[in-house]
């Protein structure tokens, strides 16, 4: 029974509800409002003894790291929405939002005021053995919206992504008892750096110095470029795409019978490329594991919160075949969530930490305003913001068709799913993207890349604190650095 049901209160229930506890955080809060206000646009370093300090911020990460920082970035602590303040008093748009994890963008007042309650509790970090109420009731949440059309029942916290897919993994293994050593996963894809991770995530140079000692094989994601050149007489090129990739599966397990603990669905792939599949084709391998009884896991750790759904499995209505899910970035704690019938033994998962306080009393009540707010569905504002995004960029090539050359290896100069949005000038091509995004960040926008080939600039925008009027803004700006990138980026 609560203290809403009792009426009753503990000690720290009386400290939280006292009048000068309550009575400091709304200070605090108004008190960053009236600041965050000042913060109105982009804008360049305002004192030459700030921009002194942060040059030698600069110099210092580049010792203690080994090597520099690929922006020149410190914030300062403070912004306004979509834009953030750096230690020499410049200010530019977080478009890339710390990869994700800022989908409410700087400075939120709710979210600064919960992050203070929860730093005045007893202790900083909760962990496995011992925590407050926030370990549960953070999970609990997150539990009730990834069951709300799946079998997702139970959640397993910790601290990254990688250590959500470890555990994920485990779950999987285990499930086989331990019989099935090899995992399937698209080509491209990216799970994080833990050594396995490192080994399934299809990047050369991720794994490159690693022992391989993971058994991963791949699919190829969806491919509409493909897809398109495959069309021919009566079926459709995605028919024969899907057909081409369910071949190649079919073609693994029967080369390596029972040997499959899972198949890990990004579902929009993130660091590949923020390439998109139509659901039939996440669906048709999907059916494919589930009658060879290998386990269906949907990486959510980049797409959580920002497509059509709070899931993006949901969004895709694939819940029925999904086992094991793993979130992170937005929701501040990551976690594996599985269903009951993945429930692993005691003893597989455990660790000292599984969040902060103010992790996760921040990351819940991210999901409870997620969930309550108007983000989500085909008319929700991350899709109006999505299209708002494609509306500009087509714009711009309309306007400047020398940045943006049609070629065959594209898709779209404008491509995503809701807050995933990538945009694709230069045919794609390496050298003048990474130029690109370094002039756009002197410029004021924070973008990053994604892809192995073509290249895109992406875009992880904080769409919980965006209106439409910030997009002709933002785009002004692009247009400004594109002009001083130049014609074809070189
Ligand atoms: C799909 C996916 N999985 C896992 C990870 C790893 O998460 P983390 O960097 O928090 O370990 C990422 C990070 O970008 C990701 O995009």
């Amino acid at each position: 029974m609560t203290q809403a049901t009792t009426g009753a209160m503990n000690t720290a229930q009386r400290f939280r509800e006292s009048d000068a506890v309550k009575g400091a955080v709304s200070a605090i809060v108004e008190e960053l409002k009236t600041h965050s206000a000042e913060i109105t646009e982009v804008r360049g370093p305002t004192d030459a003894a700030l921009t002194q300090s942060f040059d030698s911020f600069i110099a210092d990460a580049a010792e203690v790291r080994g090597r520099p920082l690929v922006y020149r970035y410190c914030g300062s602590g403070i912004g306004n929405g979509a834009l953030v303040e750096l230690i020499d008093g410049s200010v530019k748009y977080d478009m890339i939002s710390g990869i994700g994890v800022h989908f409410f963008g700087h400075s939120d007042p709710d979210l600064v005021g919960t992050a203070v309650r929860a730093a005045a509790s007893d202790t900083v970090m909760q962990g496995h053995l011992v925590m407050n109420e926030e370990g549960v009731r953070f999970a609990e949440t997150l539990v009730e919206q990834a069951g709300k059309n799946s079998r997702l029942r139970h959640a397993f916290l910790c601290n990254s992504g990688a250590f959500a897919n470890e555990n994920a993994l485990k779950v999987c293994y285990q499930k086989k008892d331990g019989l099935a050593p090899r995992v399937l996963a698209f080509g491209h894809c990216f799970m994080g750096r833990t050594v396995t991770m490192a080994q399934i995530g299809d990047s050369a140079a991720g794994r490159q110095g690693i022992p391989l000692s993971t058994l991963a094989d791949y699919i190829p994601y969806y491919d509409h470029v493909a897809a398109r050149r495959m069309h021919a007489g009566e079926v459709s090129g995605a028919t024969r795409y899907i057909d081409m990739c369910c071949w190649h599966l079919q073609q693994y397990i029967d080369r390596y019978p029972n040997q499959y603990a899972c198949f890990i669905f990004e579902l929009v792939q993130g660091e590949g490329g923020f390439n998109t599949a139509l659901p039939d084709f996440h669906k048709s391998l999907m059916e494919v594991c589930k009658d060879n009884g290998i386990a269906v896991w949907a990486d959510e750790v980049q797409t959580f919160g920002r497509t059509e759904e709070m899931f993006c499995f949901d969004a895709l209505g694939l819940g029925e075949y999904i086992d094991v899910c793993t979130v992170g970035k937005m929701s501040q704690v990551c976690a594996a969530i599985y269903t009951e019938e993945f429930n692993p033994k005691p003893g597989l998962l455990s660790g000292t930490f599984l969040g902060s306080a103010v992790g996760l009393q921040v990351g819940q009540r991210i999901i409870e305003r997620l969930r309550d707010g108007d983000y989500y569905g085909p008319d929700g504002s991350i899709a109006r913001h999505y299209e708002l995004f494609r509306v500009q960029v087509a714009a711009l090539a309309q306007k400047h068709p020398e940045w943006f050359p049609e070629t065959d290896e594209l898709h779209e100069f404008a491509h995503g799913f809701g807050g995933m949005m990538r945009f694709s000038p230069y045919g794609g091509e390496k050298e003048p993207i990474l130029k690109l995004c370094k002039a756009l960040y002197d410029e004021g926008v924070i973008t990053f890349y994604c892809g192995h080939g073509p290249y895109h600039v992406r875009m992880l925008p904080p769409l919980g604190v965006m209106d439409e009027s910030h997009w002709p803004r933002i785009f002004a700006h692009i247009e400004s650095a594109m002009g001083k990138v130049g014609g074809s980026g070189s």
